[in-house]
């Protein structure tokens, strides 16, 4: 009789003539060596975008001589979706597509697509997202919902016209993202979420218009603390506006109460809208800070990131990755690629938020971070 092996589970079917078939047992998803186990996969398709936010692709340095990946560098849709089947099967239940911009990849509902079709083991759920600035979602969200996408986050960091187009640096107005935003709403996508990027001296004065303007749509507004990510973002304590004092902003106009976080290891501290009797009232929805400055979340990071090379990143803030597209390229096995995810994750130590404020900005410049445009927020 041929010998089972370990990581296999016996699978018999009823009937008069019983068959044994072999399939593979899920295997649970590996844990670092601070405890957290692998949950969530940011897949970033693409390194360019159509924004030059100043905060992550300055124009002085991503400008027309800027060398953006080559095409044959770029994972094709079949490698990424390889690729992320293989991170489900290691355990991660939550997909997100970033970039760069993600709209701006040609075709990027075709992933969708596959992204959608991939079974965890025992059928249990995976989370399909993806975060975009909006700039065209009015054109791609019918054909987006379409091939599977129920969730949409979009980046926005003004409501004003003027502070909006200053922000993006292209010159692109709010209203197309508006529209974006209603396209998503008109397409069923629920959660829809608006990440607001606050820089002191650039748009702290938007927190209260883009809170009015979603309090009661259902569409729930986070403001994100300015991080140091990559080495040309010009980053200084000063800019940072904590989440704290962005709650105390919101509240002496809108009551707030403090909500439970839906998962663990989720980024934003949620905060819902009070009604007359100081109760969160759900009609009215609710409001997040992403605090990864001052309240940083590494001890529960449970988030692995795929660069649109092929490298796997285990930390936003890493300097290497491990190159999954050669493996591929080179004719690895799934088995073989899951193996070496597995040890990647099992070694982890990561935790640059928590570090940061002990490291002196010497030690900061030295270190040679990826940029976010290549690595996706
Ligand atoms: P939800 O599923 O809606 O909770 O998404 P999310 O908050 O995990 O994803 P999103 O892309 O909306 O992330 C919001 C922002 O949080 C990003 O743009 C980053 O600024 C920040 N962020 C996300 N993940 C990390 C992380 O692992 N580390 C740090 N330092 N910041 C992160
Ligand atoms: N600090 C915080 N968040 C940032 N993002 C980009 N650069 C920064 C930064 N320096 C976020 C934006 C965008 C996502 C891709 O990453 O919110 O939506
Ligand atoms: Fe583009 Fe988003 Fe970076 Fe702005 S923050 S430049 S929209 S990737
Ligand atoms: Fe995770 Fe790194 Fe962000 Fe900490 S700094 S939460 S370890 S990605």
């Amino acid at each position: 009789m041929a010998r089972m092996s370990e990581s296999m589970t016996t699978v018999e079917t009823a009937g008069d003539n019983p068959t044994i078939t072999l399939r593979p047992k899920p295997r649970s998803a590996p844990i670092d060596k601070l405890g957290r186990k692998l949950h969530d996969l940011r897949i970033s398709v693409t390194d360019r975008c159509n924004f030059r936010c100043k905060y992550c692709m300055p124009k002085e340095i991503f400008g027309a001589a800027y060398k953006f990946m080559p095409r044959e560098m770029v994972m094709s849709f079949e490698e990424i979706a390889r690729a992320a089947n293989i991170f489900v099967q290691l355990g991660v239940r939550k997909l997100r597509l970033t970039g760069g911009e993600p709209l701006v990849r040609k075709g990027v509902e075709e992933l969708v697509e596959r992204l959608t079709a991939i079974r965890a083991p025992n059928d249990e759920p995976v989370d399909i997202a993806m975060t975009t600035n909006g700039s065209i979602l009015d054109k791609k969200a019918k054909a987006l919902a379409k091939a599977g996408l129920k969730r949409i986050t979009v980046h926005l960091d003004a409501i004003d016209d003027t502070i909006f187009k200053f922000m993006n640096d292209v010159d692109w107005p709010v209203a197309k993202v508006l529209a974006g935003i209603e396209a998503a709403r008109a397409e069923g996508m629920h959660p829809i979420k608006v990440n607001t990027v606050i820089k002191r001296s650039n748009n702290v004065g938007e927190i209260l218009p883009v809170v009015r303007h979603f309090r009661g749509t259902g569409i729930t507004p986070r403001f994100i603390e300015f991080m140091d990510v990559g080495n040309t973002n010009g980053w200084s304590m000063e800019e940072v506006v904590p989440g704290d004092e962005v709650i105390s902003i919101i509240q002496k106009e809108f009551p707030l109460v403090r909500l439970d976080p839906t998962s663990a290891g989720e980024t934003a501290q949620r905060w819902g809208f009070a009604d007359s009797n100081g109760n969160w009232d759900p009609k009215l929805g609710e409001v997040g800070v992403i605090c990864s400055v001052t309240h940083p979340f590494c001890s529960q990071c449970n988030r692995a990131r795929l660069s649109s090379d092929g490298r796997v990143y285990l930390c936003l803030f890493a300097t290497t990755g491990y190159d999954v597209r050669m493996m591929m390229r080179q004719g690895a096995s799934d088995e073989e690629i899951k193996a070496k995810i597995e040890s990647f994750w099992s070694a982890r130590t990561d935790r640059y938020s928590e570090l940061r404020s002990s490291l002196t900005p010497e030690i900061r410049a030295r270190r040679h971070k990826i940029e976010m445009s290549y690595i996706g927020g």
